[in-house]
């Protein structure tokens, strides 16, 4: 068993991150996205990993996730010169996947549940497709399944105008290597691109083995930055343990569950969790509260902040007012109000400069 990654694409979504960064390195609690399917892979026992990469992109992921060695895993690189689809991506990685069947996994991902048991399902049953389901409130935005009673797959469509259900598909797959027979009889979507949905709906068509599972916990798409938030939120909120290799001066408070690393120095501050700070941060004078991330080498100082994600060098500086469901991007600079607006939300690119006069 083999896995493919797909970590392409323009990450439009969450522009302006994505001018100068891979999504699927923007970190969920002080780690990359992509890191977590990594680490779910691993630890369903598959470790030969074929990660799609873009030429944009690709060599700083490559550079940060490395051979693989650190996830007990072996990563081999794919390059995608143009963003042509899921099904194209899958098709360039032929030669990494042969004739092994593979867990497809799109690097923006996340889920709650253990992959093992779908594992497990799709080998004993030797399935060609085993899909992963979530209802969702917004199902034209993404593939939608159609189901009967009995749980089997009666059609897909990706993205329909008028979905027939509520069920989307997740960025999680399984397949029998039949499904590179499917792409290579694949047309382009209206958007241009080899759709992984309709390389499905012919294996369905031709009536192959395709079944479908339910979620039984969360599933997020982090392509957006509610999504974003909300995936560190819930990541915060299951996953953090609490650990100190900060240095903490007396007459800060630290409460609840925090976790703060070497090097990082706390002033006259409260820190309530959940909530992690990286390594090399200053903190001074400041009130941080549940569900805030804040990476390496942070400073902050009079500042209030809660449920928001502070990306590496950033610096905030005397804004009075509470920050909150923000994103503020590496090396971004926010500095001293001097009116006070009753309340702010930030969407903050990398290499910005915020002044608020
Ligand atoms: C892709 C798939 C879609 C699936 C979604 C899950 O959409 O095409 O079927 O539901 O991932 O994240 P995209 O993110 O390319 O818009």
């Amino acid at each position: 068993m083999k896995a493919l990654i797909l970590s392409g694409g323009k990450g439009t979504r969450l522009r302006p991150l994505t001018y100068t960064g891979a999504k699927q390195l923007v970190p969920v609690a002080n780690k990359p996205i992509l890191w977590y399917g990594i680490e779910a892979l691993v630890s369903a026992g598959i470790t030969d990993i074929g990660i799609i990469i873009s030429p944009e992109t690709g060599t700083e992921i490559e550079k940060k996730t490395g051979d693989g060695s650190y996830f007990g895993a072996n990563i081999t690189y794919i390059r995608q010169d143009s963003p042509d689809g899921l099904a194209h991506a899958v098709k360039i990685a032929q030669p990494f996947l042969g004739d092994s069947p593979f867990v497809m996994y799109l690097g923006d991902n996340l889920i709650a549940d253990d992959l093992e048991q779908y594992l497990q399902e799709f080998v004993e049953k030797k399935l060609d497709a085993l899909i992963l389901l979530r209802k969702v409130s917004n199902p034209s935005a993404f593939g939608v399944a159609t189901v009967n009673e009995k749980g089997e797959v009666l059609a897909l469509v990706e993205k329909p105008k008028n979905p027939q259900s509520n069920l989307a598909l997740v960025g999680i797959y399984f397949f029998s290597s039949l499904i590179h027979n499917a792409i290579a009889n694949l047309k382009p979507s209206a958007r241009g691109e080899l759709e992984i949905t309709d390389a499905i709906q012919s294996l369905l068509e031709d009536k192959k083995l395709v079944s479908a599972r339910q979620l039984k916990n969360w599933w997020l798409d982090t392509g957006k930055k509610d999504d974003l938030l909300e995936a560190n939120r819930i990541i915060l909120d299951t996953d953090l343990e609490s650990e100190n290799l900060g240095i903490i001066e007396e007459n800060s408070q630290i409460i609840g569950r925090v976790k703060i690393g070497k090097n990082t120095q706390i002033i006259n501050s409260t820190i309530r969790g959940p909530v992690i700070i990286g390594e090399n941060c200053f903190l001074e004078n400041c009130f941080i509260g549940p569900y805030s991330s804040i990476a390496d080498n942070v400073k902050l100082s009079e500042t209030d902040l809660e449920h928001s994600v502070i990306l590496e060098s950033a610096e905030v500086v005397g804004i009075h007012q509470r920050i909150v469901d923000s994103v503020i991007g590496q090396r971004a600079k926010i500095h001293p109000a001097l009116k006070r607006p009753k309340a702010v939300s930030f969407m903050i690119g990398d290499d910005s400069q915020i002044e608020l006069i």
